[in-house]
């Protein structure tokens, strides 16, 4: 049987944080996301990323960051590329598997992108429970930190970061269906109502069963101008390797260095990622060695 996901865990310049933990993290989603391939790419992608969800060593889920308020708002979004069908949510409080309620969104309404407290409706539909999304004493430590340096555009804060971490990942079943799934606290310190492009469809994510699917990371606002999964989708035809490195030449060119990351899966179950910061964190499922790859550990 073919198949073949790919995931990551943010990209960044410097040292990363907690590396080991991470990429054991990492090596885990595969494993979860190739075991629910069975049932198709999207419980793939969606199995992987809510792994990494619940692992708490993420900039998502339990692990996310703050807004300049010191509240989480998480952004998700999920995409079936059979059917073009996919949604997002933004300024998610109700669960921290945001991906979840993506997915509900798809599954229960005919929308694309929905926000806010009402979103309690939707995830209640796939059995999600209302939850208090509480930060870590070491988010919250990290938050007592970045406060003293915030002004008035944010900019001072937003150089500072190192780490943009987002969770996401991409798979291909052995019906040649792609799917994508990505999950994201967003940025530190990031305008209360700040949307990044985690929740929208073709920047975040894409899936397209005549393409392959991909997967952005990085800086929302320079990924949501360069429309940058969907950019990158339209050059899977060229393979996957080719193609995020191309996606990564022209977010450079037109955003500047440490703006992004990317990863894709083409219709041949070739994985592959590309990225303009010092670092990503990723691991994939290779399906001619029909084994788990986290390349760093
Ligand atoms: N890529 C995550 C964000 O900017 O929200």
């Amino acid at each position: 049987v073919r198949k073949a996901l790919i995931v990551h865990g943010g990209a960044g310049s410097g040292k990363i944080e907690k590396r080991e933990i991470k990429e054991r993290e990492l090596g885990k989603a595969v494993e979860y996301g190739i075991e629910a391939i069975r049932s198709g790419s999207v419980e793939a992608v969606q199995a992987a990323v809510s792994y990494m969800e619940d692992s708490g060593v993420f900039n998502a889920g339990y692990g996310s960051c703050l807004n300049m308020l010191g509240e989480i708002e998480l952004d998700a979004a999920i995409m079936d590329g059979s059917n073009m069908r996919g949604a997002g949510v933004a300024n998610c409080t109700v669960n921290h598997n945001a991906v979840k309620v993506a997915r509900a969104v798809m599954m229960y309404t005919n929308h694309v992108l929905v926000s806010g407290k009402y979103l309690e409706l939707i995830a209640e539909r796939s059995g999600l429970k209302k939850e208090k999304l509480t930060p870590s004493n070491e988010v919250l430590e990290k938050f007592k930190q970045m406060k003293e340096k915030i002004d008035d555009r944010n900019s001072k804060v937003y150089s500072l970061l190192k780490e943009f971490g987002t969770v996401g990942a991409v798979a291909l079943d052995d019906m040649k269906i792609p799917a994508a799934a990505v999950s994201t606290g967003g940025l530190w310190m990031k305008f209360p109502g700040r949307i990044g492009d985690s929740a929208i469809i073709g920047c975040g994510i894409y899936a397209d069963k005549s393409k392959g699917a991909s997967c952005a990371t990085g800086i929302g606002e320079e990924i949501i101008r360069n429309a940058l999964s969907y950019s990158l989708c339209n050059l899977l035809k060229f393979g996957s390797e080719k193609a995020a490195k191309s996606a990564i030449k022209m977010i450079t060119e037109r955003s500047g260095k440490n703006t992004a990351g990317v990863i894709a899966v083409d219709l041949e179950y070739r994985v592959s990622y590309a990225y303009n910061t010092d670092f990503i964190l990723v691991a994939w499922y290779d399906d001619k060695r029909k084994k788990v790859i986290v390349p760093n550990k």
